[in-house]
């Protein structure tokens, strides 16, 4: 083995040119062929003869995989144990599990090391990656075709071969294979295994090899109001009070109308790319493009509440507080004396000169107030001094995509890398005030076990945008019929790309924009109808389940099978609303119709449908209040 060599090419009529030298000592080749040790025509030619060149390259780092015929082996093959760890970890990992993998070394010139693995012996999966291949592919094999199901063998072994090998190489680069083995371990001893969501299991089955065996949802302890729609006042209540926020925030720049102003926010740590925080910067960016290339009258506002490192409050942020605060005492202190003057002309019995109630004093005063909401800065991206200002991943991607909160700006930004809190001299709200007072939370994240913040926002009655990456949004889809209808966008970033995903996303912002105060009243009416579905009151019932099943199965004699059938909960869903207009119809299908079609009654018999469902599951609990009785039902807005 060469090590160390350079790649470095020199381009010779078309060929290709590679200046950088691949790091070979850190990587692994594996080239995989069924004619490796395996001669059948021409292919067994190149590899055999290709090997030496290659071996010269990357030494003991190559590996060829083929099947296993014992014929071969014993011509071709010298067997012996794999020096490099990670593939004897796989090796043995496989051959623990039901598999016959050989290794050795190829006896051609450069003899490259080879993993062999034998078919036949693995023919009792061969229904099981049947499944798997019609489930990925639709492609199906028929029973006689012995050529093509060996073919589907060798695959997927070679892909269980793959999947053992990188965990543990994975791990073992980031040095936390100890971890990884105690977690392991930990989860094959368990008597239960239990996940948080759909998505860990997956995540579990593949890195943990093992299923489990219930999963457990994160719920909540919904509150319920006495009032019929409190949630809605609160709602109005609380944004009245990030108004004011934004009013400050925004002096000398206010030049939208906060009437059409939407509150977007996300919050939580502050990972970057999990969070999907990279992912919303570049939609808004888009955002701007198409409210802006459409006239749109709408503001949105956009908060970032993520802790980073900081030296407190910016002296701009304070400032347009203490202007704003300035501003109300000027027009407090002018309408009390406008109010004496009327009061005093009113009780001579006179209806006073409008042109001199207000006296030169009086005009200094305001004009002063004014000319101190003259700003030559735009409005501060961020509330805080960031100790690490110039590499923070969110202001970086701001400056970057350009969203400085200019006055063509549709799309405005506020990070506030800080926890919210009611203590705060900024913005004095706690984090529910805070959630309860905006429209939408946005949590487009890549990694999210389950996702606390989402699930928050629907039990509050706010919508949010959610990922089938994350927990809850695997849950949603799977309990709500129409997700969307319910304010829950779930956007798809498993199985499309970055920037499709990023259009999807944008595309859900763009369709909450255009909706109108009513239809964004009965979304969040629609929304805050599932809380009952995270309430720990319903989803207690998994945990419940697991114990029972690790009771039975630690001490089958005392406790009995009949207290380990499953919850009632397979099948369940909560129906698409009646009002929603059939899809596809449109770029928001799900939103309510903006007509005033969407009365009371098709509001009610939705409420039936879906009363006689949490019937059925013993959903609903006697304390649930916020549910208008039946013939009662009235709309806000
Ligand atoms: N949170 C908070 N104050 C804030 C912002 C967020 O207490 O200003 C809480 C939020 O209520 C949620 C938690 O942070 O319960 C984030 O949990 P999640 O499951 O979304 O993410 P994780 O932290 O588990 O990655
Ligand atoms: C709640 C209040 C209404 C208010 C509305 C504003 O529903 O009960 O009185 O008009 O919020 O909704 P918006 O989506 O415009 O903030």
């Amino acid at each position: 083995m060469l090590r160390g060599r350079s790649l470095s090419v020199t381009s010779l009529g078309g060929l290709p040119r590679w200046e950088a030298r691949l790091p070979v000592e850190d990587l692994l080749l594996f080239e995989v062929a069924w004619e490796v040790t395996n001669k059948v025509g021409g292919i067994y030619t190149v590899i055999q003869t290709k090997a030496k060149m290659t071996a010269d390259e990357w030494g003991d780092n190559y590996f060829l995989l083929g099947p296993y015929f014992e014929h071969n082996m014993k011509a071709q093959v010298e067997q012996c144990e794999p020096v490099n760890d990670a593939v004897r970890r796989a090796v043995d990992a496989m051959n623990k599990h039901g598999c016959q993998v050989y290794f050795g070394r190829w006896l051609i010139e450069g003899s490259p090391y080879v993993v062999l693995f034998d078919i036949g012996y693995s023919a009792w999966n061969l229904d099981t990656w049947k499944g798997d291949l019609w489930e990925a592919c639709n492609v199906g094999i028929p029973h006689h075709d012995q050529e093509a199901n060996e073919m589907l063998i060798f695959g997927s072994l070679t892909a269980w071969f793959l999947k053992e090998f990188n965990i543990d190489k994975e791990a073992g680069e980031r040095q936390i294979y100890h971890r990884y083995c105690m977690e392991r371990a930990s989860v094959h001893c368990a008597h239960v295994f239990t996940t948080v969501s759909e998505i860990t299991a997956i995540e579990a089955e593949h890195m943990l090899k093992r299923k489990p065996d219930v999963i457990t949802p994160n719920g909540l302890n919904v509150k319920k109001f006495s009032a019929v729609h409190e949630f809605q006042n609160l709602h109005a209540m609380y944004k009245a009070r990030i108004q004011d926020f934004v009013r400050g925030h925004f002096y000398g720049h206010l030049d939208f109308d906060l009437e059409k102003t939407l509150f977007l926010f996300i919050a939580g740590r502050y990972e970057f790319s999990n969070k999907g925080a990279d992912i919303f910067l570049e939609s808004l960016s888009r955002l701007n493009f198409l409210l802006r290339m459409h006239k749109s009258d709408v503001t949105v506002v956009v908060f970032f509440i993520m802790p980073a490192k900081t030296n407190n409050f910016n002296v701009e942020t304070l400032k347009g507080q203490a202007v704003r605060k300035q501003l109300w005492d000027t027009a407090h202190s002018v309408k009390e004396k406008f109010g004496k003057k009327l009061y005093d002309a009113l009780l001579r019995g006179e209806i006073p000169d409008m042109n001199n109630i207000l006296d030169r004093d009086d005009l200094t005063v305001m004009k002063r107030a004014i000319f101190s909401t003259q700003r030559r800065s735009l409005p501060p991206v961020t509330t805080h001094n960031m100790i690490d200002d110039s590499t923070d991943p969110i202001l970086s991607t701001i400056r970057r995509i350009g969203l400085f909160n200019s006055r063509t700006d549709r799309v405005k930004v506020i990070l506030h890398p800080e926890f919210l809190s009611s203590t705060s001299p900024l913005l004095p709200m706690d984090y529910e005030e805070f959630v309860r007072g905006c429209h939408l939370g946005v949590f487009p994240s890549y990694y999210e076990p389950w996702g606390y913040t989402p699930a928050e926002c629907t039990v509050m009655g706010i919508p949010s945008v959610t990922t089938n990456l994350s927990g809850f949004g695997c849950f949603m889809q799977e309990h709500v019929a129409d997700p969307t209808a319910y304010g829950i966008y779930i956007v798809d970033r498993r199985f499309r790309s970055l920037d499709d995903s990023c259009n999807q996303l944008t595309q859900f912002l763009y369709g909450f924009c255009k909706q109108s105060r009513r239809q964004r009243i009965i979304q969040r009416n629609r929304t805050e109808r599932l809380s009952d579905l995270l309430d720990w009151r319903y989803l207690g019932r998994y945990y419940q389940h697991a114990r029972h099943l690790t009771l039975s199965r630690a001490f089958p004699d005392k406790f009995h099978t009949e207290t380990t059938s499953p919850p009632m909960t397979e099948g369940f869903k909560y129906p698409r609303p009646s009002s929603v207009p059939p899809s596809p119809s449109g770029s928001q299908v799900s939103s309510p119709q903006s007509s005033d079609a969407e009365d009371e009654n098709e509001e009610e018999r939705y409420d039936e449908e879906e009363e006689a469902e949490r019937d059925r599951l013993n959903i609903k609990s006697p304390l649930s209040l916020n549910h208008v009785p039946r013939g009662k039902k009235k709309l806000h807005g």
